[in-house]
């Protein structure tokens, strides 16, 4: 039977930053954001690369540590050269202690991304 739900301590997690999580789906990085969470695949899109190892920039986005490519963290979007596939993303549920990713649910902001650029840079 194939888990639907992984539920994660924060007490595991690096405080305001990227933790990567192993799940049934893959490596997925979790994001805290000024105390929210976000969810995307580990795997950057371009090539090979943990975007866990990479930088959080304003603006909410995420810089791959490979060769700087930038996603917005809440929609998966591809922001920045040479990104243009989104990361799949996952609905974060904060319970307070834990949290609880859902693996067969995009988080909400990727339902209505369009094509809002975020990216102040
Ligand atoms: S591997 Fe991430 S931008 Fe190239």
């Amino acid at each position: 039977m194939t888990q639907s739900v992984l539920e994660v301590g924060k007490s595991e997690l690096a405080p305001e930053g990227i933790s990567r999580v192993d799940s049934p789906e893959g490596f997925i990085a979790v994001y805290e954001l000024d105390g929210a969470y976000y969810a995307t695949q580990d795997g950057c899109t371009h090539a090979r690369a943990s975007l866990s190892e990479g930088e959080i920039l304003e603006g909410e986005l995420i810089e791959c540590p490979v060769h700087g490519g930038t996603f917005h963290i809440p929609s998966g979007r591809a922001v920045g050269f040479p990104c243009k596939t989104p990361l799949r993303t996952y609905e974060v549920v904060d319970t307070g202690r834990t949290l609880l990713i859902h693996l067969e649910r995009q988080a909400a902001a990727t339902a209505s991304d369009g094509e809002t650029n975020t990216n102040g840079a």
